[in-house]
């Protein structure tokens, strides 16, 4: 692992700031449409849809229950192992509630799948889930977010919350990582 600085280890820009801001709007539009009588708890799978789910929450135009979710699948690794580790499960029971799932990037899918799965398990009212990106080149297994940000092609993409061993979250913008950094 050779990380450097930004300005070293990303190769371009895939989306902007103003990029984000703007589609995060529109989703949140479709969003509060499906959601304004609903009273959903709105849950985050830490770490890496900490951005996403703060701004995204932040533009809802309805009641809201916030909850958080920790899972692993990754570790320091930049294959996804596909066993996926709770490391900190949600506080609220969702039994008999609607509940909106918010993801960062769906690669593998096989994150996704099991929280699907798992949440599923507990009877909510409804399970949706939104996904800010996704690469659909990449999944092993059939998942589909109900709500999407952008599809993105089979780069190594971090910033906004998205990382390579824990750095990078903390950019403004999604951008490429150098192979070298990660080779
Ligand atoms: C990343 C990302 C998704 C998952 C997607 O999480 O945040 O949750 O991988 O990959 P998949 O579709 O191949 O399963 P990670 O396990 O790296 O933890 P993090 O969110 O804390 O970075």
């Amino acid at each position: 692992m050779r990380i450097t600085t930004e300005k070293n280890d990303i190769d371009s820009v895939l989306f902007s700031e103003e990029q984000i801001r703007t589609r995060l709007e529109q989703i949140a539009e479709v969003l509060t449409e499906e959601y304004r009588d609903k009273n959903p708890i709105v849950v985050c799978i830490l770490k890496g849809a900490s951005f996403f789910y703060v701004d995204l929450c932040r533009k809802l135009r309805f009641p809201i229950f916030m909850d958080f979710i920790s899972v692993s699948s990754y570790g320091a690794s930049a294959q996804s192992s596909g066993v996926v580790r709770i490391v900190k499960d949600m506080d609220k029971n969702i039994t008999g509630r609607h509940v909106l799932i918010v993801e960062d990037i769906i690669d593998s899918g096989l994150t996704l799948k099991y929280l699907k799965e798992l949440f599923a398990s507990r009877k909510p009212a409804s399970i949706k889930t939104v996904c800010f990106l996704d690469k659909s080149d990449c999944h092993q297994c059939e998942v589909v977010a109900d709500y999407c940000g952008f599809s993105i092609p089979n780069r190594f993409v971090v910033g906004y919350g998205l990382d390579y061993s824990d750095y990078y979250r903390n950019l403004p913008y999604i951008g490429v990582l150098k192979p070298e950094v990660y080779e």
